[in-house]
């Protein structure tokens, strides 16, 4: 008999989890602690924007016309247990307050919910990014709690979706990491994703510390790659070179590659800030600090773009203050594709011009509810148009598709002063040039 399936937590990662388990043929339960999370998926909605994520659900949703019926909604934890075979933890587990560690808990509220509940055999499996040693500590919870006892099984699965792409990368990973220890477990998670497996996706199996290590020094990884050329990007503002030149050459070496060395002003969002501050915390903790304390200078190079980028306004607007500038502001989402500002670096340079007297407009394609949100006092847009007119300088701080589609003459016609600043450096210099814009971007030439 086919395999059922919960998945607790209905966020980006959870709710994305059980519609492409529904989409993979298993019958789907998932569960939420929030009532309205609930009510909105139950009508097919998905609480945030995510590109083919609303189809998917809708496909799969009991309740739906023409659905599969597949998928369905709840918020008891002991209607979880006896459906299903394997559990999955998507919980989040953000930054704590005031700290650089990871708050764990939702993590920990999710397996104490669970596990009294579990009188049979079951696999529980954690997807959520949490500190080295937890998978260890939450499978003797689970054992202690769980009337099933030995029966009940952790695995842990980190999960690396992106945002924009959430869907894609879960029907179709470009890797499979399974920390387990026993085979049935590992029988168990070959059996969930026996599609993915059969297209050729690799299966790393490991234990319990290497697993979680996997998803942390990944997202390490990959914040050190856009820190190292932003540095670059420094050096180059020092010493006059081009750093897009520059990662176009250096991307040629295959070693190197080209992907992740968009320099600009840095990464935000939900995952890599807060990721890189858990792993030097939980280094700490095991007395291995000197080993991560480059991630120090990575947060620091990143934290340092959003500031320059300020700067290099604050310079093309004449110098001196803010104060009676109006400035647009184009995007306002940590990167294009997604409506989540979270710790975004747009929002973050929007707020300290702000803050200095300018007059700020934003606008950004889905990001505008959560950014009011965030920052009511910022002005907002209902148009890129709209946001330019009169503005003494637009700063393009989200590479959405839309801004490198904007008509540079038409904008002129509304601006007070032709000068664009791209903190993402992907507009085409040459067009805005062309249409009578002073062009400046982060690590290149002034011209
Ligand atoms: C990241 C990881 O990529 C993903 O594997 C993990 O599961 C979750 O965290 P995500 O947060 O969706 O995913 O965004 P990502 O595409 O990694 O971008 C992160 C930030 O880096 C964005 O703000 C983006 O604008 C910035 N970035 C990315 C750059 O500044 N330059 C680049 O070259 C690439």
């Amino acid at each position: 008999m086919a395999l059922k399936i919960t998945v607790i937590g209905t966020g980006y990662l959870g709710a994305t989890h059980a519609a492409a388990m529904a989409e993979l043929g298993f019958e789907v339960l998932g569960l939420d602690v929030v009532p309205e999370k609930i009510e909105m998926l139950q009508r097919g909605e998905v609480p945030m924007y995510e590109p083919g994520l609303e189809e998917l659900l809708r496909k799969h949703v009991a309740g739906i016309e023409g659905s599969s019926g597949r998928l369905r909604f709840t918020m008891d934890f002991a209607e979880a247990a006896a459906f299903g075979d394997v559990h999955f933890v998507c919980v989040n587990t953000p930054q704590k307050h005031g700290e650089y560690a990871c708050d764990m808990s939702y993590v920990d509220a999710a397996f104490a919910s669970l596990a009294p509940h579990l009188t049979g055999p079951a696999l529980v499996v954690g997807k959520s990014t949490v500190p080295v040693g937890s998978a260890d500590r939450l499978a003797r919870t689970l054992t202690e709690l769980a009337p099933a006892g030995e029966e009940v099984e952790l695995a842990w699965n980190p999960e690396f979706l992106r945002e924009g792409f959430a869907v894609q990368d879960t029907l179709h990973p470009d890797r499979i990491v399974a920390g387990i220890r026993s085979e049935r477990a590992e029988k168990l998670l070959r059996e969930v994703y026996a599609t993915p497996l059969s297209e050729g996706t690799p299966f790393v199996v490991t234990d319990f510390p290497t697993a979680e290590l996997v998803k942390t020094a990944a997202n390490s990884f990959l914040a050190t790659k856009i820190s190292f050329i932003n540095a670059m990007a420094e050096v180059c503002e020092a010493g006059g070179g081009d750093v897009v030149k520059l990662a176009e050459a250096i991307g040629h070496d295959d070693r190197i590659g080209k992907k992740f060395l968009r320099a600009g002003i840095g990464f935000g969002g939900g995952c890599l800030p807060k990721d890189i501050r858990a792993f030097m915390a939980r280094a700490g903790e095991l007395g291995a600090d000197q080993a991560l304390t480059f991630l120090r200078e990575i947060d620091s190079i990143n934290m340092r773009r959003r500031g320059q980028m300020v700067e290099m306004t604050r310079e093309a607007l004449g110098g001196s203050s803010f104060l009676g500038k109006r400035i647009a502001v184009l995007g306002a989402t940590f990167k294009p594709d997604s409506d989540d500002v979270r710790d975004s670096p747009a929002l973050n340079v929007a707020g300290q011009i702000h803050l200095q007297g300018g007059q700020v407009t934003v606008y950004d394609p889905k990001g505008m509810e959560n950014a009011r949100r965030l920052f009511p006092t910022l002005g907002y847009a209902e148009t890129a148009v709209d946001a330019v007119r009169g503005a003494h300088a637009v700063l393009h701080l989200t590479e959405w598709r839309e801004f490198r589609e904007l008509d540079p003459a038409a904008l002129g016609e509304v601006a007070t002063d032709r000068v664009v600043l791209d903190g993402r450096n992907a507009l085409d210099p040459a067009v805005w040039r062309a249409a009578g814009w002073t062009y400046r971007a982060m690590g290149r030439p002034t011209a």
